[in-house]
This record gives C-alpha cells, structure tokens and sequence, in this order.
C-alpha cells in the first residue's frame, strides 16, 4: 500500500511536468519538433526556380536544396508544407511551423512581425510581357494592367509606382497563375523577382524589362520571432558560404544572381 502511494504521487508529478512542458506560444513547439527531429519548414510552391513542383508532385528548387542541406546539418527530418504566399507570415507567427523558405525578402516590415537569417541572395525586380508588346517602360505603363502576386514586396511596390505611371494593378494569390494571365493577355504585364522573370521568358519566350526604382533587400529564411534556430542556421549558411557549398547552389539553379 505504501509503495503504491507512493506510485500515485509520482504519476501526479509526471502529469503535471509534462503538462508544464506542454505550454503555449513558439518556445513550445520549437521544443516538441525538437523532441521528433523534425523541423517544419512552409513555402508557397509556385516560384522556380526557387521552389515549385516537378510532374510527380515533388517539391524542387534553390530553396528546397537549401533546406534540406540545411535540415541535415542540424540533425532534422525536413516537412514542407506548401501554402499561399500571403499566408507565410501569419502560419510563423502563430507557430504552426519552425521556418518559411520562398524567396522571400528580408524586408524591414516584415522584420516587426518574424526574425530573418542572414542573406542568402539577392534578386532585382522586373516587369514581363508578350514577346511582341510595346510596353518596354515603366512610362509605356500608362492605362496598362501590372498583375502581382499578393502578399509580396511586388504587391507594395507596384501599388506605389502605379501612383505615378497610371496603370491598374490586378492581384493573384499564385505567381504561376500570373504568368498565364499575362499569356492568356488578362494582365499586360507581370511585376516579379528578376531570377524568376528571367526563368520564364527564357523559357517561354516572353520579353520584359528590369524595374529601374527596385532596391530590394536579399532573400532570407524567416522564423517565428525569438526562434531559438535562428543562430543555429546563420552558421550553416556562414559554412555553406565559407565551403562553396551556397555557390554550387547558385550554380545549379539560378541565372542571374549575385
Ligand atoms: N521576393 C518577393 C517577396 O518577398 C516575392 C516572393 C514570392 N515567393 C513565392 N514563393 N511565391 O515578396
């Protein structure tokens, strides 16, 4: 009877220490994926070459080498979930995964609500067309349609320059939607990262021109604020760059970055 009390306590004790383990907020989780050795990671799959499908379904780009690389450096299972664009941010800050990689810029704004790694590159801005159109210009703009993918730095940019270039500016929740919207003529241009463009009128044939105002910051990894991997990836990033490794990357899957 003795020890069997003694057994009671000690599974009391048990459920309270776990149920103390099991609070709320980022710290919480960050502690449980920790736990499962794996880390989740959100991306919005529609952005070669940074990150989009293969036929099969299977993520594929710049970003998703680099996580995965990353994941393994750090002793991780990687899991990516794939979302909208403009839905990144909001799943980091209510904790829902560990980090977001897609092309995303590391703006000042974005930095009041998520914690950025550093740098891991850099992509200027451009507006695509037709092979045959006449807009070569931001001032050809004028009473045009700019189709941009909502919730990026695009959206806000263009929202701005159509003040002073007179054009509308229509917004799609998917960047691969938008380049068939600007085939299909139900947008003009299109407004997007410049290692992008270049990917699709390369292969598509399509024209455009860069943005001459854009001043962008470089893209970087983004995590829930007071993440405790932050550090732990800065230093893989600083290895990868130190061994090559962040080139051959570069080399692999990106044209036109610094
Ligand atoms: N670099 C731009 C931004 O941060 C666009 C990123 C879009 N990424 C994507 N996976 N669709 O706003």
């Amino acid at each position: 009877m003795k020890i069997f009390g003694k057994l009671v306590v000690f599974a009391i004790i048990m459920v309270l220490a776990a149920c103390g383990g099991n609070g709320e907020g980022n710290e919480g989780s960050a502690e449980a994926s920790e736990e499962q050795k794996v880390l989740k990671m959100a991306t919005s799959a529609d952005f070669p070459p940074f990150e989009s499908r293969d036929p099969q379904g299977n993520f594929e780009g710049f970003d998703i080498d680099l996580a995965h690389i990353i994941a393994k450096e750090l002793g991780y299972k990687l899991e990516i979930e794939d979302m909208k664009f403009d839905g990144l941010i909001g799943a980091l800050q209510a904790g829902r995964v560990d980090f977001v990689m897609a092309g995303m810029s590391a703006t000042e704004k974005r930095k009041k609500n998520v914690e950025f790694s550093t740098e891991y590159n850099h992509s200027g801005e451009m507006f695509i067309s037709q092979p045959d159109s006449t807009i070569k210009s931001l001032e050809d703009l004028k009473g045009k349609t700019v189709g941009v993918q909502l919730g990026t730095i695009q959206e806000e940019g263009a929202e701005k320059l159509s003040e002073k270039y007179g054009f509308e500016v229509k917004k799609l929740d998917n960047s691969s939607v938008l380049i068939q919207e600007l085939k299909s003529n139900r947008v003009d241009v299109a407004y997007m990262d410049k290692t992008v463009a270049v990917g699709y009128i390369e292969e598509q044939g399509l024209a455009g021109f860069d943005d001459p105002t854009s001043s962008s910051p470089g893209m970087g990894i983004a995590f829930p604020k007071g993440s405790d991997l932050v550090d732990d990836v800065n230093k893989v990033l600083k290895k990868l760059e130190e061994n090559g490794k962040l080139q051959e990357l570069k080399d692999k899957w990106l044209k036109d970055s610094q």
